[in-house]
């Protein structure tokens, strides 16, 4: 691996990936605890805090609603302000890259009795915000945004009622920003889901006190739930741990330990789909802390035979799908997947950019409008990667980059930081 300055970065094949190592500490989780920290009664300490830009956006933006905040190394000390207590800001509350800033946080600012305006960066004023207004309205918000429910949102907080909400699409940042403002109405709030996505919400409200329901696909939270500050200990971030599953098993001399790595069901799909194609991946040393089930994971190089993924797996696996595609080349018989039009709108159009960037290694991939086909046994070669600004897309590109002839070359590597600052050097360290 060669660090060759800051505008790119090349990526030389690898024979493959070894010892042990620690990924930063999960973006979901940690967004989902400094929220809840800030509207929970008395000191919430967050340990192992995710380095992530966009989980600094969230802190960021609870800072200009009045929390007090401090950060000193990976840990977060917030003092919360109560239900009742967030004050209405004097300034644009900025959610940069991150998605998940911005719905879950219209949840908390509609139950508000102030007026506040969340603005994000280029992609993030790309992406639909109308799923998350419509809710929200039905509760008794009032919720100004761009043409199209894009980004920026203005929203007019106040009394909320509850609502018995069907997800249209399925989305766990949706699921939370209702659940989120249900803590703010009078009564049960309830969330309908089609298929499972992640629960890091439901789990964290449990732990901090509030009255969760969890029956077949349905959520339901008490509102006015009063919730304890307290030591909360954040996992390592399995989507950041993927693209280490992934380079460990697709280059040829690979023996990996990933340490503390967040394992809650809803998220790894992918080890549900590698295991029956042949991936040597391992979970040890399992625990459960603060409700969310972790340990490490052991990875070998393996021989995977590849397949098609059943479309009720893809939010179990939704931000791994980039990496899952590169791996996909490297199989015998070639990866499928459908069910997957979400990718088109995260924070670039993923299918677009995966398959643009195969191809721009040689691979041959099908592109549908929900889905990629992607062949197996391809040599990739070593090109030029444009990564859309898309942290994922960069480093699922670094590890084709591992596996392809010659080198390759990631233009804007600095956009990993969004989920893994430390990435690239991480990489450096345990590749050979
Ligand atoms: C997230 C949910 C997913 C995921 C995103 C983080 C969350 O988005 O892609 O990276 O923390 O709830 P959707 O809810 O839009 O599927």
């Amino acid at each position: 691996m060669g660090l060759f300055g800051s505008k790119s970065k090349k990526v030389a094949p690898a024979k493959g990936l070894k010892g042990a190592m620690q990924v930063p500490g999960d973006k979901s989780i940690s967004h989902r605890y400094a929220m809840l920290g800030a509207i929970a009664e008395g000191t919430t300490e967050i340990h192992v805090f995710a380095t992530s830009a966009d989980c600094q956006s969230t802190l960021a933006c609870l800072k200009r609603l009045g929390a007090k905040i401090e950060r000193s190394d990976n840990v977060v000390t917030i003092q919360g302000a109560g239900l009742a207590g967030l004050k209405a800001p004097s300034e644009k509350l900025d959610a940069g890259n991150s998605g998940t800033t911005m719905r879950m946080l219209a949840g908390i600012l509609a139950g508000q009795p102030f007026r506040a305006v969340m603005v994000g960066d280029a992609s993030l004023s790309r992406r639909p915000m109308k799923r998350v207004i419509d809710p929200l309205t039905q509760m008794g918000a009032r919720i100004r945004s761009a043409e199209g429910g894009l980004p920026p949102l203005e929203i007019e907080g106040g009394a909320l009622k509850p609502i018995r909400y069907e997800l249209p699409v399925p989305s766990a940042q949706v699921k939370s920003c209702v659940l989120l403002a249900g803590l703010f109405a009078e009564g049960v709030t309830e969330v309908v889901e089609k298929v499972s996505t992640r629960d890091h919400t439901e789990l964290a409200l449990e732990q901090m006190g509030a009255e969760v329901g969890r029956h077949q696909r349905t959520i339901a939270v008490q509102g006015r739930a009063k919730l304890k500050g307290q030591k909360l200990y954040v996992p390592g971030d399995f989507s950041s741990a993927a693209f280490f599953i992934a380079a460990g098993l697709v280059t040829p001399e690979s023996n990996l330990v990933l340490q503390n790595v967040g394992l809650n069901p809803t998220r790894t799909a992918l080890l549900d789909v590698l295991a029956p194609m042949g991936g040597r991946v391992r979970v040890i040393n399992l625990e459960v802390l603060n409700g969310e089930l972790l340990g490490d994971v052991h990875v070998e190089s393996s021989r995977l035979q590849g397949g098609e993924i059943h479309p009720d797996l893809i939010p179990g696996l939704i931000d791994e799908l980039p990496v899952l595609a590169v791996l996909g080349t490297q199989t015998e018989r070639g990866l499928t997947f459908h069910g997957a039009a979400e990718l088109r709108v995260k924070e670039s159009d993923r299918l677009a950019a995966v398959a643009e960037n195969l191809r721009r290694m040689g691979a041959e991939v099908e592109e549908f409008p929900d889905g990629l086909r992607v062949s197996g046994q391809q040599k990739l070669r070593g090109a030029e990667i444009d990564p859309h600004g898309d942290h994922r897309i960069a480093m699922a590109f670094t590890v084709a980059g591992l596996v392809a002839q010659g080198t390759t070359t990631i233009r804007d590597p600095a956009c990993v930081d969004i989920s893994y600052p430390g990435f690239f050097d991480t990489l450096a360290r345990v590749a050979e």
